[in-house]
């Protein structure tokens, strides 16, 4: 199973600093952001990665990751996103390095505690189709959150105002080669962009999405707040010792 990261959009949400660099290029404590996810990868055993970016200072991934040899990847290809089409048209440039097999994907600003291994090693034991990790949260709203029945995932809702459950979709996601024939039918959202919630949903209509729970912290690190949160607990010893 191939890796992919993707760090790319414009990082909005931490205006002015994302005008001048992309916004997992940004410390986090004592690193970069993009490093941590690369670390989560390379930490389940998966050490080819393409790394997908976009907007300003593409060159200064290529300057902080080098081959990956310092984060313990064994090589890191690097695409270009054009313009800022979404998560989902991101993932749509990592067909060639899927190579027809799995991939692993976490998003350039999710930071995790422990690792993924053992979420890993169940998806690779699973016949077909996708694995998301899910981690409970003091509020909802800000990210996918999935809707359970009788303890069956039903679909994921993208932000909404009334969360359905007390769960995040974390940014960590394993997908079958079948996502890229999904994502070729994606229409933009409201926001304009190929969500990867939609397709997150197409595998839970095909019956073929499981999902895990995440052990230890998560957070992303893509407004102030969280940003803050995410230096404070790496500070504070959890994660990611490079
Ligand atoms: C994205 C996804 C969302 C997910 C989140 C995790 O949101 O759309 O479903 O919960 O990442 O970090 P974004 O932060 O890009 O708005």
């Amino acid at each position: 199973m191939n890796g992919v990261v993707l760090a790319g959009g414009l990082g909005t949400r931490l205006y002015p600093l994302t005008k001048i660099t992309n916004k997992h290029l940004l410390p986090v404590y004592n690193r970069a952001m993009i490093t941590y996810p690369i670390e989560c990868l390379v930490r389940a055993g998966i050490k080819n990665i393409l790394v997908v970016t976009g907007g300003n200072n593409p060159g200064d991934f290529l300057r902080i990751l080098g081959n990956g040899k310092l984060y313990g990847a064994d090589r890191i290809n690097y695409a270009y996103q054009e313009g800022e089409g979404g998560i989902a048209d991101a993932l749509a440039l990592a067909e060639a390095h899927a190579a027809g097999g799995r991939i692993c994907v976490v998003l350039g600003d999710n930071i995790i505690e422990r690792n993924i291994a053992a979420a890993a090693e169940d998806y690779r034991k699973q016949e077909k189709g996708a694995r998301i990790l899910l981690k409970e949260v003091q509020d909802p709203r800000r990210f996918g959150v999935p809707v359970f029945e009788n303890g069956a995932l039903q679909a994921i809702e993208e932000k909404p105002k009334n969360p359905r459950s007390k769960y995040a979709v974390t940014g960590i996601y394993m997908y079958d080669n079948q996502v890229f024939d999904f994502i070729k039918t994606l229409s933009p959202s409201q926001r304009g962009e190929l969500e990867i919630t939609d397709v997150n949903n197409i595998y839970i209509q095909q019956g073929t999405m499981s999902w895990s729970i995440l052990e230890g912290w998560w957070t992303d690190a893509g407004t102030f707040e969280s940003l803050l949160n995410a230096s404070n607990l790496v500070a504070e010893g959890g994660a990611n010792n490079i």
